[in-house]
């Protein structure tokens, strides 16, 4: 890993933007260095975790089961203080401010929205009012521009706006979870084990649809099993295993080798 608080991500973003001023403020959306989580039960999470996430770019964590990219993914949108874990060293930084250990509402407020493993949609409710939940967009007037949006990224939730989100199919529910991140207009989307259980025809459709986030100026973190789809979409990569980064570069450095970027072979 690199030191100085800087990732290989950073000089990547640095690099590929030499010959301009470059503010890092500005570019990279998240910064986390050298964290170690520790569970409430005393288990460790992770032991030293550092990753960052440029503007415009998908960054992907991939690493076998137990890895701690769910702890990592938690702890830099708040969601692991909620129940009563920490971040006991390193530190979380978004768009140039602070956040180590906040609030779920803080970083959510700051621009971070996770969707967690297992789609979380309310399945009593219709998939607008599923979008509409979380009251992200306050002003009537705007509603059907921003829900639009939402149904040109994901088309065959076009026709499904009055269903009840319970009875969608597993791979349109993971739309609506992510529909329902981006109305809130995140800078940083993030998306943990997107593609889990649902067949495999799905996974080219959202992985297309993070691209699309991606390249409208949003930072996207994403964990997947579905390596080869996630090396495609990925500007950089970091791979996981024992609760520290173990290796990272960008997508070429783990193509062709999926199974070490699924952290499936030895010696990790
Ligand atoms: N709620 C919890 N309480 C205590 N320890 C936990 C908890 N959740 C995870 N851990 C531990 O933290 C470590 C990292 O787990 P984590 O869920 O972050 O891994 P992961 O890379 O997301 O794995 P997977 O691929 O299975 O989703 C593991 O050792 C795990 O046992
Ligand atoms: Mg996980």
């Amino acid at each position: 890993m690199t030191g100085g608080g800087k990732t290989a991500a950073t000089e990547g973003a640095e690099h590929a933007h030499s010959g301009r001023e470059l503010n890092l403020k500005e570019e990279l959306a998240l910064t986390a260095e050298h964290l170690r989580v520790r569970y409430r039960n005393g288990a460790l999470g992770v032991l030293d975790v550092s990753f960052s996430v440029p503007r415009n770019t998908v960054v992907a964590l991939f690493g076998p089961n137990g890895a701690g990219k769910t702890t990592s993914v938690r702890a830099v949108s708040g969601f692991m203080k909620t129940e009563g874990n920490r971040t006991v060293a390193g530190r979380v930084t978004l768009l140039g401010t602070d956040v180590t250990n906040s609030e779920p509402h803080e970083t959510a407020r700051m621009g971070v929205a996770l969707v967690p493993e297992r789609r979380k949609v309310f399945p009593n409710m219709s998939v607008v009012e599923n979008l509409l939940a979380l009251g992200h967009i306050p002003r009537r007037s705007q509603r059907a521009n921003a829900l639009d949006q939402v149904f040109e990224l994901f088309p065959s939730l076009t026709t499904r706006r009055k269903e009840l989100a319970g009875r969608l199919s597993g791979g349109q529910q993971q739309m609506l979870a992510i529909g329902r991140a981006i109305l809130g207009r995140p800078k940083l989307l993030i998306v943990d084990e997107m593609t889990l259980g649902l067949h495999h025809s799905l996974h080219a459709p959202l992985f297309e649809a993070i691209r699309a986030i991606a390249a409208d100026g949003t930072a996207v973190l994403i964990v997947d099993e579905s390596t080869g789809f996630a090396l495609n979409v990925a500007g950089y990569c970091y791979l996981i295993a024992g609760g520290q980064v173990r290796d990272e570069g960008p997508p070429e450095r783990f193509r062709g080798n999926e199974l070490l970027a699924a952290g499936y072979v030895g010696g990790l």
